[in-house]
């Protein structure tokens, strides 16, 4: 039976905590957390505290809290020469005190509240400093996943930065989106064929091949017609920026032709 604590109690944490308690041989003994109504969560399941001084003797320590606060929280948690891990996708392997053995453990997928989500399918990204417990974070890993990577700190910096193109920034697009929809009273749903063959597309054909649209048409009239339509100036120069972004790069390809 591996022991698990998990330290954090936010959305990384609650995902997490729902997925290792599910495999016999893994046991979530305790989640640790200064929050104590975010900590009520785990009571059914779980042992909790909000007291850093009273962590369980357990084998691996999974610490889901802020990226910033990664470094800062061995200065209050009573642990030491233990196996502990961070889910950060941004934070190097070292930001973790060298007295411990030391890991990764990132799960590379966006997690909301009151979203279910399968971890069947989503990349879990591992990273330690020898193999011994390299192998306990894959089997860890691989008793709730079927896709586990070994990405250094120096490669989990870029996947990180590409996941912020691909999620956040395109989240923020469909927000503003919604936005036009929404003052022109027109409902968001009807985008959503679109947003979904847009995603589906890049399976089988590149990014470069799948894009489409006025910009990458080089339509002039187009893309002034909607910079005027746009009210909000950030709005304006994200189109105009994205626009560009893309005729940088088919500008080359009309120059062959
Ligand atoms: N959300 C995602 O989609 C996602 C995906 C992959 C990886 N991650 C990574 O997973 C980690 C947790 O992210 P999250 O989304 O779960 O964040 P979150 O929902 O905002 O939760 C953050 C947690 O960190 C705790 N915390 C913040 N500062 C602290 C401090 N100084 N001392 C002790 N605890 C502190 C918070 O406690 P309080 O409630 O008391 O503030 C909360 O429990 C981050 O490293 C993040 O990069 C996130």
């Amino acid at each position: 039976m591996t022991k698990v604590v998990i330290l954090g109690t936010g959305n990384v944490a609650r995902h997490l905590f729902n997925a290792l308690r599910e495999p016999d041989h893994l046991n979530v003994i305790q989640v640790v957390g200064r929050n104590k109504k975010a900590l009520s969560y785990f009571n059914r399941w779980s042992d909790t505290t909000s007291d850093f001084n009273l962590i369980c003797e357990a084998d691996i320590y999974i610490i889901a809290i802020a990226d910033d606060a990664i470094h800062s929280i061995f200065d209050t948690i009573a642990i030491k020469n233990k196996f502990v891990v961070h889910t950060s996708g941004s934070v190097a392997i070292d930001a973790l005190p060298r007295i411990h053995r030391r890991g990764v453990f990132y799960p590379l997928q966006t997690f909301s509240e009151n979203r279910e989500i399968n971890f069947k399918n989503m990349p879990i990204c591992i990273e330690a400093e020898n193999k011994e417990d390299l192998k306990i974070l894959h089997q860890l890993a691989a008793s709730i996943s079927d896709m586990v990577f070994e990405v250094s700190s120096e490669q989990r910096k870029s996947l990180h930065l590409a996941a912020v193109f691909v999620n956040n920034f395109t989240n923020h697009l469909y927000a503003i989106g919604n936005k036009i929809c929404l003052e022109n009273k027109i409902p968001f749903a009807i985008l959503e064929p679109l947003i979904q063959e847009t995603s589906r597309k890049i399976k089988t054909i590149s990014p470069y091949e799948a894009q489409t649209g006025p910009a990458q048409r080089f339509d002039k009239g187009t893309i002034e017609k909607h910079i005027t339509l746009l009210k909000n100036k950030k709005h304006r120069d994200i189109y105009s920026l994205l626009s560009q972004s893309i005729q940088e790069i088919y500008t080359k390809e009309r120059e062959k032709s």
